[in-house]
């Protein structure tokens, strides 16, 4: 008889969002006069830029004509995308070659698919509080995983501490769920442990398009980091690809462990398990790597900016203690009066009608902790901000 993959049974019954979203539903049903704000999932509410709508749609016309149809394309992704994606780390100093460029439908799936590549009996070291596709794709595979305290006293930063060692390493920065940054000593530091190690550390950078205080944007602005990490990006927070699916991971040709180079197996991995990415999608996204584009995604970031200043301004206000929210669409507050994560997210959105995400979710030390996100609409936003201070300045 078939055996299934026990290791599914360790999981928590339902993903943290969707758990979120049916619950928002339940309340939803039961109140259908009520408004809610969503600010729980970073789920952008702002278009699709005008550049990646018109390279979409220039391409949607081209599969409706034999001439300049197109059929599989590279698994890797086209060559234009990868040009776009090497000219874009170029800008800042970093210099990759196209074959070290993977296109990908966004920096989840990715994230999961990486561990391919990587023996279950290896241990990975993970931040808790966590974005939980670390955490869910490890133990589907039975993986022992280490986790890192991330909490007030190390600034939700935590560094590398004896004692606690892995193979696998992630690290998200700027960081989902809390919204903090790495400064560049503070990742020369994980890059040495990961070189010193023999680790692998696997970089989320998804969020780096928020960052305007000069912290690292990429883990390759680091030295040495090509001989030890692989970075996952996307354009889903970027330039609102959550729908669309785009991204791109970096698994440089420098990268080898007992002199097995993981571009080779992570080619032979993609062109085996996946068959690329969309033309259509490919071309929007080269749309946003314009010059255009780029001036287009800036503006919608700075709406998300404008947000997220909105959310913290009104946290200063109340007193309320907080991180993030400057280089990143998060903020990471701690729950008022004492209250358990869940507990709050029942009160804001049973008295507000507010979603935000509960910290514990993302792991033991996001108990007590809360998540904005910063991608609802202005209006939304400041609706919410104007429920939340009439509520906490009773
Ligand atoms: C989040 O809210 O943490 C993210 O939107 C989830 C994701 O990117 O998959």
């Amino acid at each position: 008889m078939l055996k299934i993959n026990e290791n599914y049974l360790k999981l928590k019954e339902s993903y943290l969002f969707s758990e979120i979203a049916k619950r928002v539903q339940k309340y939803g049903a039961e109140h259908p006069d009520q408004k809610i704000i969503r600010m729980g999932i970073g789920d952008v509410t702002l278009p699709l830029c005008g550049a990646a709508v018109s390279e979409m749609e220039k391409a949607a016309a081209e599969m409706g004509k034999a001439e300049t149809f197109h059929g599989y394309g590279p698994e890797q992704g086209y060559e234009f995308l990868q040009k776009a994606v090497a000219s874009y780390y170029a800008e800042r100093g970093i210099s990759l070659e196209e074959r070290e460029i993977f296109i990908s439908d966004g920096a989840k799936s990715d994230l999961g698919n990486i561990l391919d590549l990587f023996s279950k009996d290896n241990r990975v070291l993970i931040p808790d509080p966590v974005y939980p596709v670390y955490v869910d794709t490890n133990l589907m595979d039975g993986r022992e995983i280490v986790y890192l305290p991330a909490n007030r006293e190390n600034h939700f930063l935590p560094l590398p501490q004896p004692g606690l060692e892995g193979d696998i390493l992630y690290l998200c920065s700027p960081n989902n769920p809390t919204g903090a940054v790495y400064s560049k000593e503070q990742l020369q530091k994980w890059v040495d442990f990961a070189r010193e190690h023999g680790s692998v550390i696997l970089f989320d950078a998804a969020y780096e398009a928020f960052v305007s205080d000069g912290s690292p944007r990429s883990i390759y602005e680091i030295e040495g980091a090509k001989e030890c990490a692989v970075e996952f990006c996307s354009l889903s927070k970027t330039a609102g690809f959550t729908g669309t699916r785009c991204g791109y991971t970096v698994v440089p040709l420098a990268l080898n462990f007992g002199g097995v180079p993981l571009n080779r197996l992570w080619l032979r991995r993609q062109t085996t398990k996946f068959n690329g990415v969309s033309y259509v999608v490919q071309r929007a996204a080269m749309g946003v790597f314009t010059e255009e584009g780029q001036r287009q995604a800036r503006r919608n970031i700075e709406v998300y900016k404008e947000n997220a200043r909105l959310v913290t301004g009104t946290l200063d206000r109340l007193g309320i203690w907080y991180t993030g929210g400057k280089n990143s669409p998060y903020i990471w507050m701690e729950c008022p009066g004492g209250m358990g994560s869940w507990e709050f997210f029942d009160y804001l959105l049973e008295n507000a009608q507010i979603v935000g995400t509960p910290g514990q979710g993302f792991g033991e030390n996001g108990k007590g902790y809360f998540r904005f996100s910063a991608f609802s609409s202005p209006a939304d936003t400041a609706e919410a901000m104007e429920r939340f201070r009439r509520l906490f300045s009773r």
